[in-house]
């Protein structure tokens, strides 16, 4: 079908909601069509509070990119990293760390074709549209980019991701897969929906985006922790997402009023062990 549109391929069926274009809804932006902002709604009828939890999600990767900077972290591989918005990775590190490099990774079309076409004359930057789920391709094709080398340390970013891969493809062995990848001294940094506070009503957000082109699964903070099995976790730890490293004033401010259920949504950085 001929969209008309440099951001969306002619061949992606707009029909069929995509969970990149509805977290770009959420985020208020205009990479969406009317199946995306249908399907968003109907999530946000059983979960009113999506929009926040977008939004503290944004927070976290901006905080996580900005202290992987401090420590010095030069590459940055950020697996499913959405259609570009505002707060976007390769801005977070230009701010705190110039020279260091970003490769983003999204098996999104829409995200891809609008990545590449915004990033076309950034230095230090690349796209690559491949499947977290195969590791090796994916690692494979930033390589190729000239933006990333596996010979000093790595922050691979899997920032509200891994929901979209089911137990079946066992998302465990996927990260460690990165993991083993990476030099010891890189770093992984995740965020991922709990089911820990409100089972039934996260059960139902997962009925919702059952429709889309990528199911989601929401996991339990113990399941969570095991992704960064040959990791040392950061402090304060695997948290509630507003309470990984908290600008104090906005922790004060919290539209949520700081209630951890609302958001249900964990997230925390480890470094890998030698
Ligand atoms: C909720 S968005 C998160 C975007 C960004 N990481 C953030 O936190 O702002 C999830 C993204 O992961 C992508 N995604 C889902 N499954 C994927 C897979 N198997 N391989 C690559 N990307 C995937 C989706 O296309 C979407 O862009």
């Amino acid at each position: 079908m001929q969209h008309g549109l440099a951001w969306t391929p002619d061949d992606v069926d707009i029909e069929r909601p995509s969970v990149a274009r509805m977290y770009d809804y959420f985020l208020g932006g205009s990479h969406n069509f009317a199946s995306d902002r249908d399907l968003a709604k109907q999530a946000q009828e059983v979960f009113p509070d999506a929009p926040h939890v977008v939004r503290a999600n944004r927070s976290f990767l901006g905080r996580a990119v900005a202290a992987l900077c401090a420590l010095g972290v030069d590459q940055f591989l950020d697996l499913g990293s959405g259609i570009p918005t505002v707060g976007n990775v390769h801005e977070i590190v230009a701010a705190h760390r110039s020279g260091a490099r970003t490769v983003y990774v999204d098996s999104d079309p829409v995200a891809v074709a609008h990545a590449s076409a915004l990033l076309r004359d950034t230095d230090r930057v690349a796209v690559v549209h491949a499947d977290l789920r195969n590791p090796d391709a994916v690692l494979r094709g930033a390589v190729e980019t000239g933006e990333l080398g596996l010979s000093i340390p790595t922050a691979v970013l899997l920032v509200s991701v891994l929901p979209f891969v089911p137990d079946e493809d066992d998302p465990a062995r996927i990260v460690a897969a990165y993991r083993d990848a990476t030099v010891p001294g890189s770093y992984l940094a995740i965020s991922h929906g709990t089911n820990d506070y409100r089972p039934k009503q996260v059960g139902e957000v997962e009925n919702v985006y059952a429709k889309t082109t990528q199911p989601g699964v929401f996991r339990g903070k113990t399941e969570v922790e095991r992704f960064f099995d040959g990791y040392e976790l950061l402090e304060p730890g695997l948290v509630d997402i507003i309470h990984w490293r908290p600008e104090p004033a906005a922790l004060a401010a919290d539209p949520l009023g700081g209630d951890v259920a609302r958001y249900s949504l964990i997230a925390g950085v480890g470094r890998r062990r030698g």
